[in-house]
Order: structure tokens, then sequence, then C-alpha cells
């Protein structure tokens, strides 16, 4: 199946999937539209004198498929709720803990079953699993019988590729990775709207992901296997570094003897009101601060405090500033200003590669 430049820009504008495949008529392309429903129509035919009596007629809408969670973590419940509350048939559940397994079947109105039931008796199976048990219990489902041509198993991690699925595709399932861009702390979380859903997945099992992630409230991103890692070592930093700054700046609060609870709710809404003008005003607008400023004396003092007080964080602080430089450079500050602070916030003897801005 291959897709067209133009296909795909309407797709990434969210309007429109789109494929192409070669059948009996030729070459046909086939669209959904999020809204509308499916339709399809025959861009050439190798018989071009055959009139195409397919074309231009609506096809009915896509069946949304049933679905069978196994791995009833955070992850496996939070999308649960959100599939069900969406109107996707949840058909079964599974998991280690008969218990959590009834309880997310009566949540749902599933039946709970074990991993081999619950595959067989689903479309899709999603397996909400942790990332290093996915190889293991693929393959034993393989071995158990799980899989056929017709289905479709999709994994939830963000650095795991669909191939780690290969024991099911094997046995002609299709396989794939739904991976929704959010830290989900605990099973009760709602899933929030506005979540980027990473999809590895081709042929309908794309076009079913798609549009489940849209279904969700959700924006669907297609992403490569071969950028996986990349793709979550910017999830990680976006979020769970996020967590350290916070710890970190806590640890300072500490020193001016703030309780960690007093630290958290002065930083918290600081750290909000930053994520809110970067939602509002995007990047670099939403940067303020004494880089920003070219206030040179301020960030003099904060590394002669730090240096002082707790040299691991005054390291961290000079890194982020070689970081932020450049942000403040697209905002205009002046290069004099922005060479006077690069020479501070660099070490002697260390090498500053320097970067286009
Ligand atoms: N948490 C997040 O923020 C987040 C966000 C996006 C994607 N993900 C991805 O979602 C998937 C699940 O993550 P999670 O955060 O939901 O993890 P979790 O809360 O730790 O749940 C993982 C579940 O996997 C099952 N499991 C663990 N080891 C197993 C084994 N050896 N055999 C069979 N089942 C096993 C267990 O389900 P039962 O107890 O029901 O048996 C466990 O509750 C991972 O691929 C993760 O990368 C996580």
């Amino acid at each position: 199946m291959i897709e067209s430049k133009a296909a795909k820009v309407l797709r990434a504008a969210g309007l429109w999937q789109w494929f192409c495949s070669f059948d009996s008529l030729g070459l046909k392309a086939t669209w959904i539209d999020t809204r509308l429903g499916w339709s399809s129509m025959t861009l050439s035919s190798p018989s071009s004198a055959a009139p195409d009596a397919d074309q231009g007629a609506a096809l009915p809408p896509p069946t949304r498929p049933s679905i069978a969670i196994i791995g009833l973590g955070r992850v496996g419940m939070v999308l649960g709720r959100a599939l069900h509350a969406a109107g996707y048939p949840l058909v079964a559940v599974s998991s280690r803990s008969p218990a959590k397994a009834q309880a997310a079947a009566a949540l749902f109105q599933a039946e709970a079953a074990t991993p081999i039931v619950a595959a067989q008796a689903a479309d899709l199976t999603l397996l909400t699993i942790s990332d290093d048990a996915i190889p293991g219990v693929v393959a034993e489902l393989a071995v158990a019988g799980a899989w056929h041509a017709g289905q479709s198993v999709v994994h939830a991690s963000g650095v795991s590729p669909a191939a780690v699925l290969a024991p099911a595709a094997a046995y002609g399932a299709a396989i794939g990775g739904l991976h929704p861009l959010a830290a989900f702390a605990s099973p009760e979380t709602t899933l929030p709207p506005g979540l980027t859903f990473a999809i590895e997945a081709t042929g309908t099992l794309h076009a079913q992901l798609w549009a489940m992630a849209r279904a969700l409230g959700g924006y669907p991103f297609d992403l490569d296997p071969a950028d996986k890692t990349l793709y979550h070592a910017a999830a990680v930093i976006a979020s769970n570094y996020t967590v350290t700054l916070a710890a970190l700046a806590s640890e300072l609060f500490a020193r001016m003897g703030a309780a960690p609870e007093e630290a958290l709710r002065a930083l918290v809404p600081l750290m909000r009101t930053t994520l809110d003008n970067m939602e509002r005003q995007g990047l670099p607008q939403a940067l303020t601060g004494p880089l920003l400023r070219g206030d040179v004396s301020t960030v003099q003092r904060h590394l002669a405090a730090l240096d002082e007080s707790v040299p691991r964080v005054g390291a961290l602080y000079r890194c982020l500033a070689h970081g932020t430089l450049p942000l403040a450079q697209q905002r205009g500050l002046p290069s004099d200003m922005a060479g006077a602070l690069q020479d501070l916030i660099t070490l002697p003897g260390e090498m500053v590669v320097e970067r286009e801005v």
C-alpha cells in the first residue's frame, strides 16, 4: 500500500486518511473522512476503457473493532474507560489478578477472561502490559493459538517497535503500536482531551487506530519505528525531567527552610503558568527570565550562589542555560549580551558547539 504526498499532507492536516491500492479495477484511492465515513474512487485503471461502477459511491462508515484489553494497569484502565465511554465494544479484559479483571469487566460491560480467550474474542487486542513483558506474552499467546489472520494486536509502548509483536504477525494478525503521549500516574486518571497518539501501523489497522485516536479526542501522529527512541527521549525530557526540575527547585527551597509541600505549593503554579504560556504563545514566546532580558549580573549571582551551596545544580543550570540562550536570541537578545552570557555559563576549557539560531 502506498500513500501519495498530497494525501500525507491532507492526513497531517487531520482531515483525511488516504490509502492507495491496486485492485482488479486498477489504482484505487480510498479515504476516510473522520467525520463522514468511507469513500473511494478509482484513479486509473489498467483497462481504462472499462467504466468504474464503484466510482464516487459512498461506502458504509467503518465499523469499530471489538476490543480486548490484556493488562489492567494504569494505561489499560485509563484507555479502557475512555474507549468504553467513546462507544467502542469492549468484549473482554484480562489480568493476572482475577479480582482486577472482574472489577474492570463490570465497569466496561466486558467479560473477564484469560489472555487467550480475550485475544480470540476480539477484533483488536490491546496489550497494555509493561514493555519488558510484551515479547514473552505475545509469544506465549502465539504458542497457545491465540493469533490468526483478520485479527489485530496493538501495544501501548512508546519505545518498542510494533515488530516486538512479530509472533502474532507470524500467524497472520495485523500488528501495531498506539502510544498515548501522556503521563498516567494512576489507573483512575481520566484520559484528557487533546492528547497526541503516536501510531505505528499499516492498512486497515492504521485507519482503525487513527479513528480511535480521534474518537478519544486526540491527535493521531504517524511514528516511524526508526524514530521511536528519539520520540521517547523527547517524552522523557518533557515529562520526567519536569519532575526532576521541580525536585531540584524544591531542594533550593528546602535550604530556605521551606517544607516540601510548601515548596511544591509555590512551584506548581509557576510551572503551570509557564505551561499555559507555552500552550497559548508557543516557543520561543513563552520564555521569560534573565537570559531573555540579557540580565548578565543576575545570572552571575545565580551561578555564584549555586556553585557555593549546591554545585551539581550549578552544573545543570549552566547546561540548561546553553539550551535557553538560542531561544533568547530568537526573541532578539542582542549578540553582545548573548556573548557575555555565553562566556558566563561556559566553564574554562569547556567546548561550546555553536548552534544555529
Ligand atoms: N504510564 C504511562 O504514563 C504510560 C503512558 C503511555 C504509554 N504507556 C505504556 O503503556 C504500557 C503499560 O504501562 P502502565 O503504565 O499501564 O504500566 P503498569 O501500570 O505498571 O501496568 C502494567 C500491567 O502489565 C501487566 N504485566 C506486568 N508484568 C506482566 C507480565 N510479566 N506478564 C503479564 N502481564 C504483566 C500487569 O497487568 P495485570 O496486573 O492486570 O496483570 C500490570 O498491571 C507500557 O507499554 C507503557 O510503556 C505508559
